[in-house]
Parts: C-alpha cells; sequence; structure tokens
C-alpha cells in the first residue's frame, strides 16, 4: 500500500507543477514591491481672471508611459489674474504665495529640491505685454522673485503664445484619454490608431481650436507638427484674442453702449453702474472707444432680455466678409472643416454646463442648444434669480456667455449637427483638469518622447505562448502516467 502511494508521488508532482506554471502565467501579477517613489511636477496656469496651481505626480519608474501623470492636487489663487496688478506688480507675486505654502504640505519634504515648477501665463498677459510691455516685464520679475524664495525646482515664469496654449490642451486631452499609446494586456505597447480628440477652450481672454487634420494648412501659421511616441502628427491650431469670455462680455458692453441705450443680453429688470474706463481699458474694446469720454464717467446701463437682439450684437464678433484661402472660419482666419471627435473644456463647459444642470434644459443638438440660449436670454431678471438662485456674480451675463459658445461654434467654427453630436462638454478627465498645464509640463520635462517606448521588459507574447504549451504538456504527461499508474492497481477489484 505505502510502494503504491510512493510511486504516485512523483506524477503527482510532476502534475501539481505543471499546475502552477500554468497558475503563475495566467493569473495576473502584481507588484510585491514597495509603494513606487513618485514624483513630482508643478505648474501655475496664470490666466487673465484668475490663476491656479496644479500639482502633478507620477510613478518614477513608469516614467513614459502615457496616463500614468495625474493630478496631485490643485490650488485656486485668490483674487484677479496676474495681469491685474500692473499698477501693483509685487502684489502678483504675494497672491501666491497661499498656493505655493500648500504646495510645501502636497509634495513630501524630501521631494521639494527635485520637483519642477512653472509658471506659465496666457492671453491676459499677452494683452497686457501688448499694452504696455513694461508693465507686463514687472509682473513676471515680481513673481519669479516669489518663486525662487522656494525650495522648488524653478523652471521660469513665461507667456504662452496662443499656438502653445491650443497645443498643450491638446496634448493634455488626447494624453489623458491613452489616444496616443496604450498598454496592452498581452504586456505590448499599441498604437490607438482610432484617432485623437480635437481640442477646445475658451478662457478669459481668448479662445483656442486644435484638431488634427489630414493635409497641410494653407497658412503655416496655424500648422503644427508633432512627433509623439515614433507618431508624426499635422495639427491645425488658432488662438483667437480678445475671444476670451471675459473680453467679449466687455466687447459687448461696449457695443450695447455704442448702440442701444441698453443692453439686450442682460436681464430685464437688471441694471449696473458700469465705469468707462473699465470698458475701454482693454485693447479688445480699442476699436469701439469713443473720440473722447470722461474715464471715470459711470453710465447706468439696463437689461433688455431680448434674444434677437443680443444674437444681432453677439454675430457682429465673426466677420466673414472676407477669406484670403479657400475656407476660413472668421476674421479671415484659416480652417479646414472640423473633422472627427472634440472636447470642450474650461469656460465651454462651465457655460454648457448651467444650460444643463441650472436652467434643466437638453443641449444634446445644436438645435437644442440654439432654443436653451433663447429661453436664458429671454428671462427676466425676476426669473433668472429665482431659477438659479446662488449661481453667483455671473448669473447676469450667462445669456451672452451661452450666445457667443452657440454662435461660436456654429457660425465661427462651422459645427453643423453631425459635427456638434461628436463633441463633448468635459472638464476633467478622471482626476485631472483638462487644460493646457499638464501638455506643458509633460513637454517640459520630456515625459513625452519623440521616439516609441523600448522593447517591453516583461516577456513577449509569443514567448508566453510557448511557456503556456511546455507547462501544459507537462500537466498532460503527469495526468497520463497517473492513469497508467492507478489503473492496474483499480481493476482486478473492479472486476
Ligand atoms: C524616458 O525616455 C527618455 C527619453 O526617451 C529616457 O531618457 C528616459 O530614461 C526614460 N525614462 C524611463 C524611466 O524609462
Ligand atoms: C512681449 O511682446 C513682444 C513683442 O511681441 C515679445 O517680443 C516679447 O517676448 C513679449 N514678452 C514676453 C515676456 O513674452
Ligand atoms: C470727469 O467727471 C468728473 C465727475 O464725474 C468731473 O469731476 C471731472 O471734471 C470730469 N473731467 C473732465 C475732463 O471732464
Ligand atoms: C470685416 O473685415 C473686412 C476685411 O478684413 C473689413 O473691411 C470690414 O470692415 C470688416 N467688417 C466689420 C463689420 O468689422
Ligand atoms: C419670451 O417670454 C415670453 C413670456 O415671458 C413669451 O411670451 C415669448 O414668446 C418668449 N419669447 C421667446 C423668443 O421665447
Ligand atoms: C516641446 O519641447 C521641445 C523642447 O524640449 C520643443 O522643441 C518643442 O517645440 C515643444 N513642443 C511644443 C508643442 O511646443
Amino acid at each position: 500500500m505505502a510502494g503504491k502511494v510512493l510511486s504516485l508521488l512523483p506524477p503527482l508532482l510532476l502534475a501539481a507543477a505543471g499546475l502552477a506554471g500554468l497558475l503563475l502565467l495566467c493569473v495576473p501579477t502584481r507588484d510585491v514591491r514597495e509603494p513606487p517613489a513618485f514624483k513630482y511636477g508643478i505648474v501655475l496656469d496664470a490666466g487673465s481672471s484668475h490663476t491656479s496651481m496644479f500639482i502633478y505626480k507620477w510613478p518614477a519608474d513608469k516614467e513614459n508611459n502615457t496616463g500614468i501623470v495625474g493630478q496631485h492636487s490643485s490650488c485656486d489663487v485668490r483674487g484677479g489674474g496676474i495681469s491685474s496688478y500692473a499698477d501693483n506688480p509685487s502684489g502678483a507675486g504675494q497672491s501666491l504665495v497661499e498656493c505655493l505654502d500648500q504646495a510645501l504640505r502636497d509634495v513630501p519634504r524630501e521631494r521639494h529640491v527635485g520637483t519642477p515648477l512653472y509658471l506659465g501665463a496666457t492671453a491676459g498677459m499677452r494683452l497686457l505685454n501688448l499694452s504696455s510691455p513694461e508693465a507686463s516685464a514687472k509682473v513676471l520679475a515680481a513673481v519669479t522673485r516669489t518663486l525662487t524664495q522656494y525650495p522648488f525646482d524653478f523652471r521660469g515664469a513665461r507667456i504662452l503664445s496662443g499656438q502653445d496654449e491650443g497645443v498643450f490642451g491638446w496634448v493634455t486631452a488626447n494624453y489623458l484619454l491613452e489616444n496616443f499609446i496604450k498598454y496592452g494586456w498581452t504586456g505590448q505597447w499599441l498604437q490607438p490608431r482610432k484617432g485623437t480628440l480635437g481640442a477646445m477652450d475658451l478662457g478669459g481672454a481668448s479662445t483656442q481650436i486644435t484638431f488634427e487634420m489630414a493635409g497641410p494648412a494653407e497658412d503655416p501659421d496655424n500648422e503644427v507638427q508633432l512627433q509623439l511616441y515614433g507618431q508624426q502628427y499635422r495639427i491645425y491650431t488658432h488662438s483667437f484674442l480678445c475671444y476670451g469670455r471675459d473680453q467679449v462680455l466687455q466687447r459687448l458692453q461696449a457695443s450695447a453702449l455704442q448702440t442701444h441705450s441698453f443692453h439686450p443680453c442682460w436681464p430685464r429688470g437688471y441694471s449696473k453702474q458700469v465705469l468707462l474706463q473699465a470698458v475701454y481699458e482693454s485693447p479688445c474694446t480699442r476699436d469701439q472707444r469713443p473720440h473722447t469720454f470722461n474715464s471715470s464717467d459711470r453710465v447706468t446701463l439696463s437689461g433688455g432680455s431680448d434674444p434677437a437682439l443680443c444674437r444681432g450684437l453677439v454675430s457682429r464678433l465673426f466677420n466673414s466678409s472676407s477669406c484670403p484661402f479657400s475656407r476660413c472660419s472668421f476674421n479671415g482666419i484659416f480652417q479646414p472643416p472640423v473633422a472627427g471627435d472634440f472636447i470642450a473644456f474650461s469656460a465651454f463647459f462651465y457655460t454648457v454646463d448651467f444650460l444643463r444642470t441650472v436652467m434643466g434644459l437638453p443641449v444634446a443638438t445644436l438645435q437644442q442648444l440654439e432654443s436653451a440660449v433663447v429661453t436664458v436670454c429671454n428671462q427676466t431678471w425676476t426669473e433668472l434669480q429665482a431659477r438659479a438662485p446662488g449661481a453667483g456674480a455671473h448669473l447676469p451675463n450667462y445669456c451672452a456667455g451661452a450666445m457667443f459658445v452657440q454662435q461660436l461654434l456654429s457660425r465661427g467654427y462651422h459645427f453643423d449637427e453631425r459635427a456638434f453630436s461628436r463633441l463633448t462638454f468635459q472638464k476633467k478627465a478622471g482626476d485631472t483638469a483638462v487644460g493646457w498645464a499638464l501638455g506643458y509640463m509633460l513637454n517640459l520635462t520630456n515625459l513625452i518622447p519623440a521616439d516609441p517606448p523600448g522593447l517591453l521588459k516583461g516577456i513577449n507574447f509569443g514567448s508566453w505562448v510557448v511557456v503556456l504549451l511546455l507547462f501544459a504538456a507537462i500537466l498532460l504527461a503527469a495526468v497520463a502516467l497517473l492513469l497508467r499508474q492507478a489503473r492496474p492497481a483499480k481493476s482486478p477489484s473492479a472486476v
């Protein structure tokens, strides 16, 4: 009896080995090393209306994988954008202190020294640099003084071009959605050529549209070529200065003062004392400025709740009278037809989200968006306040903002119903805000290599199959042996 059990032992061991091998191969492996060391990077997004700080983090050992860098935390700087400190530059630096102190706490102390810190300023500072280059230089010098007082690896404060802003927003969106490269379940890098996502950004002072195009751009100013993970991308991008939300509101106020003595986009029953200096100080309203005006004068402007007149006022922002190329968006700017999926973030998202969630209006089609805009613009101040309690200081401006978004998409960029159905309004992908900041950091830290990632570390699919078959063969052999040894013993008693 003992001899029989002993003779069964080798094939049983063999079977166990085969089974264990198969299980090890098929069960997904998990790293049992200690938690990976993280690296951090900080970007200050100095927009025209406010500054946001984003802290990003990624596992140090997986630096070049896509989708690995995510948002660790963020902070909204109190007060206006840095460009609003033109008369008090040191205040611009001081305004950042609270968020930078938060960064000292959010990033582990031992990582402070190696953490890159960038400040990128956008259209608000582009405008200030246009109207007063000295003032913009002073503001940048002041924020630089503050940022260098921190232990982080400060890599400079600069003004991004509109082109950079558009391209980095596009890079961020497509990086987060893993449209460049994907780590497949077989352990191989895949190039998911399902196409990239177009990106639309609406800031306070400018708006950007960026998407991949098939042919060359007729205007080289609108074309950027990128090589990411070994793939070549031909990108169309344009940034419209003075077409950000806040500047559009200023321009509409200026033309309301010029043409009507009331504001057709504001709700009836609402009125406001408008300081002429505030309306006309921006380079964006320079053309509308009267020859003589008393800059300390205030004019009372009342709302009209007039959707048709408001549409007329907004549509004058888009000049389609001439196009030096085969096709244009507006103002004589080349643009190929919009194609593929699009994501619209920042103020695009906030505007449409207001229509959807606060007003409870559907905006799934262009036509629904149009009638939602008319509904909002037709509300009196009392109705609007009742429908959107707690919507804050922006409430009187939602009609103008929504009218502008709708006109920009249809009249400006020529979205039709089909193209619109492929557009989503979204502010985040996972936990990470979609905007230019992440793409900017990825580029400046070389976290997106131009070349394809090196060969995979684990075993590749071919050898995996060979080893799998080997273990299966061992298991089969063991079972055959077992059967042969068990049968002669059992058969006599069975008969
Ligand atoms: C990431 O890519 C860069 C350039 O391709 C390379 O120098 C670096 O070593 C890579 N990092 C890792 C962790 O693979
Ligand atoms: C301000 O504008 C000028 C002219 O376009 C440009 O050369 C300069 O680099 C800008 N300043 C900054 C800080 O970007
Ligand atoms: C501008 O208006 C203020 C008061 O509104 C007045 O005191 C001042 O004299 C005016 N200046 C000019 C140049 O008219
Ligand atoms: C539109 O642009 C054309 C050519 O650039 C210009 O002549 C015309 O005055 C503009 N129209 C308006 C309403 O701004
Ligand atoms: C605006 O609202 C009034 C009622 O408050 C309604 O009679 C009118 O038809 C509406 N106009 C539009 C364009 O929706
Ligand atoms: C990214 O950075 C490299 C330098 O590291 C630069 O040459 C390239 O133009 C940047 N890409 C974009 C889109 O600005």
